[in-house]
Formats: structure tokens, C-alpha cells, sequence
């Protein structure tokens, strides 16, 4: 047995703060691509698309709007929550060099998509296996991947020009890294501790 996937698995982290300002070699970033290409989807449909922003001013524009909606969040919340939160950075559009928006296309795939005539959101769940499949190869590749989502999806669909229909699912934030925390930055930050496996595990029912 392996342990180089468990390893890379418990070594994957959300960046922030420690992108390093070099752009991203190519070669890793086609392999990066292929990998999340290569994930599952409903059907067979592949209805991810990836748009890589290099662009400064594009993710100058983006990084500001990204700003605005911190805000409107940090302004939900009280007293320590508040406080705890003005502490932790939410992204890293600047210092990473390029952004990755991975969108769903709802029409890929056409009509009749094997598997999804039940359960619309199984799409979405493709989308989000292929972002998976990227997180993890960057992580092996020695770059770091950082999800923000702190934007309006109109905002990002028209600043990299959706077509109609196509939804930005996530901003990630991709580049190489100094070093990857140990411990994720919301409980270094004492945003959330985190809950246990075996928290999480059910036996028979829910309700068991
Ligand atoms: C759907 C999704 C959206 C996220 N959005 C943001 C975000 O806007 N800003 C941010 O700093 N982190 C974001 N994250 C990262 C999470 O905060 C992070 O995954 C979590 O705290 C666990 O840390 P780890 O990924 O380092 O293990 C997002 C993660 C997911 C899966």
C-alpha cells in the first residue's frame, strides 16, 4: 500500500498568507489541470471549465469586490466573533499570481445526463470532485490552492465573461508556497475547532 495519497491528503491546505509571489511553472500547472480533469462527474458530462486569470488588473478588480463582501460579512457579526474574524485574511488574489475560476455548465453533458434526472445539485458535485482533484495534485506538486468565495456570482461571471447559464463555482487562488501551515488558519484563529471522525460517524441511522 501507498501512503503518498494519505500523505498528501493530510498535508493539503486552504492559502492565504503564504504564497511566495513566483509565478507558477507550467508544466505543473497543465498536470494540476489534467488531474482535475481526470475526476469523476454525473453522466460523464465534464461540465467544468477552468479560467485562468494571470491578468493584474482583472484580479485587482476581483480582489476589491472580494473586499466589499468581507466587509458586508465582518458587519453580520458581534463582539468576539466579530474581533476573531478581522483577524483572519479570507484570500490571497494578490500574491498568488493566478486565479483558477472553475465553472458548471448546467448544458454540458446534454438533455438527458445519466444519472442526474433525480438529483440536479449532482453537477455542482462533479465541479466540485474536479476542484478536489486540483487542490490535492497542486498540494503534490508542491503549490498551494487557496477556495475564496466571498463574491457575488454575477460579479465573477461577467468579470471573466460567463456565458449565460455558466456559474462560477469557485476563485482559487493557485501558486507556489513558502510553506503550508500544519493546522488549518480558522483554528489557528480560533475561528472554529473542528469536530472529530467520530463525530461525524453514524451506525445503521442517523438517529443510532
Ligand atoms: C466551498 C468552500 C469555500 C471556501 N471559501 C473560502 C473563502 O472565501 N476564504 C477563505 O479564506 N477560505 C475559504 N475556504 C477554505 C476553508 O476555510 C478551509 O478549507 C477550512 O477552514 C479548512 O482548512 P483547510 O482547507 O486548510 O484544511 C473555502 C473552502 C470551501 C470548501
Amino acid at each position: 500500500m501507498s501512503t503518498d495519497l494519505y500523505d498528501v491528503i493530510a498535508r493539503r491546505r486552504d492559502v492565504r498568507a503564504e504564497f511566495s509571489g513566483e509565478p507558477v511553472d507550467l508544466g505543473q500547472l497543465r498536470r494540476v489541470l489534467q488531474a482535475a480533469h481526470e475526476a469523476p462527474s454525473v453522466g460523464h458530462s465534464q461540465p467544468w471549465d477552468f479560467v485562468l486569470v494571470f491578468d493584474e488588473d482583472t484580479r485587482e478588480q476581483f480582489a476589491d469586490h472580494v473586499e466589499t463582501e468581507r466587509r458586508a460579512f465582518a458587519e453580520q457579526l458581534e463582539g468576539e466573533r466579530r474581533t476573531t474574524f478581522e483577524k483572519i485574511k479570507v484570500e490571497g488574489i494578490r500574491e498568488s499570481g493566478l486565479g483558477v475560476v472553475v465553472t458548471y455548465s448546467p448544458e454540458r453533458g446534454g438533455q438527458h445526463v445519466l444519472g442526474r434526472h433525480a438529483i440536479a445539485d449532482t453537477g455542482l458535485y462533479s465541479t466540485c470532485l474536479a476542484i478536489q482533484n486540483l487542490w490535492l495534485a497542486a498540494t503534490a506538486e508542491g503549490l498551494g490552492v487557496g477556495w475564496v468565495s466571498f463574491y457575488r456570482e454575477e460579479f465573477l461571471a461577467d468579470l471573466v465573461g460567463l456565458p449565460d447559464g455558466v456559474r462560477p463555482v469557485a476563485w482559487l487562488c493557485l501558486g507556489p508556497v513558502r510553506h503550508l501551515q500544519a493546522v488549518p488558519d480558522l483554528v489557528r484563529h480560533g475561528w472554529r475547532k473542528g469536530r472529530s471522525l467520530d463525530e461525524a460517524i453514524h451506525l445503521e441511522s442517523w438517529r443510532g
